[in-house]
């Protein structure tokens, strides 16, 4: 006989009525896309800008933090759009941008070399490359890339404080039916993403200040990942599929038990 106490408002999945049991697997289907489709616009959004496939933490930090390798243009310029203009005409360019891009150097010099040499390809007809037109444009290209801005980041903090804690109260409140041992085990998954969202949210800030809090980023969005795809199986699975143990199922209803 297990004398394990069961508390007394613990429900497991399967001794919820059916309808509950439906609204429950339908939420968490609908859930589990929503997170894939989260996986896919992350991987999408910030996975590559290191120029290598997938996500990795210098990503992170070029999406946060930004770039210290100067400007967009200095960097093409020295790379992929070197031999698309005679090397006088290149050292001016870069000239011109490290003694601070300034108009008036724009308009006597830089003005006839871009001209001649980037705006066939770069006139802004083709949205994949900077339009290079005119002292504005040409300017977008060599602000320093300092990651996204402070009034970014606080947009996504809120959205993704409320969002996270929405999702992750519904699947924590479903997955609290289910039987889980060690207790310890079932309570650390389901506090664990509230803790990853803190931590997640606050490194995007910190990764300004000290580049390897990208870890940070990305070992809360590993940990958040892990208790979701923890609750949501162990859910699913005990709903429909498991054996209930018998000292739940046969436990006196009226004992006061502090376990849940
Ligand atoms: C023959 C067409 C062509 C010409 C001419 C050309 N570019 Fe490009 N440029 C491209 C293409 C294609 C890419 C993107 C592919 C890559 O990065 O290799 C690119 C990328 C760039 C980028 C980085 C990506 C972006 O769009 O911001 C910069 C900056 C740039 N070019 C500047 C210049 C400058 C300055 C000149 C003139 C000196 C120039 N390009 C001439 C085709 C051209």
């Amino acid at each position: 006989m297990n004398a394990e106490r069961i508390h007394r408002l613990y429900w497991h999945f399967q001794e919820l009525p059916v309808s509950m049991r439906t609204l429950f697997t339908s939420a968490l289907l609908v859930m589990g896309l929503g997170y894939l489709f989260a996986l896919i616009y992350v991987l999408a959004s910030h996975g590559g800008l290191d120029g290598r496939r997938g996500l990795s933490v210098e990503d992170i930090i070029l999406t946060y933090g930004g770039s210290t390798e100067g400007t967009r243009l200095e960097t093409a310029l020295q790379g992929p759009m070197s031999t698309m203009l005679a090397k006088r005409d290149l050292g001016e360019m870069l000239q011109w941008i490290r003694a601070g891009a300034s108009k008036a150097d724009y308009e006597t010099r830089i003005h006839a070399i871009i001209e001649q040499n980037c705006l066939t390809c770069h006139d802004g007809s083709n949205p994949h490359l900077s339009n290079l037109d005119g002292f504005e444009n040409v300017m977008e290209t060599v602000q320093a890339d300092t990651g996204k801005d402070i009034y970014s980041l606080v947009r996504a903090s809120h959205i993704h404080m409320f969002g996270i804690t929405f999702i992750f109260f519904l699947l924590g409140f479903i997955f609290s039916h289910a039987y889980i041992r060690p207790l310890w085990f079932k309570n650390v998954v389901i506090v664990m993403p509230f803790h990853c969202i803190a931590a997640d949210v606050a490194s995007w800030y910190f990764i300004k200040l000290f580049a390897p809090f990208a870890w940070v980023t990305m070992i809360a969005g590993i940990l958040m990942a892990m208790s979701f795809a923890i609750m949501w199986f162990s859910s699913m699975y005990q709903m429909w599929f498991y054996t209930v143990p018998e000292h739940v199922r046969n436990r006196a209803r009226e004992t006061d038990g502090d376990i849940s």
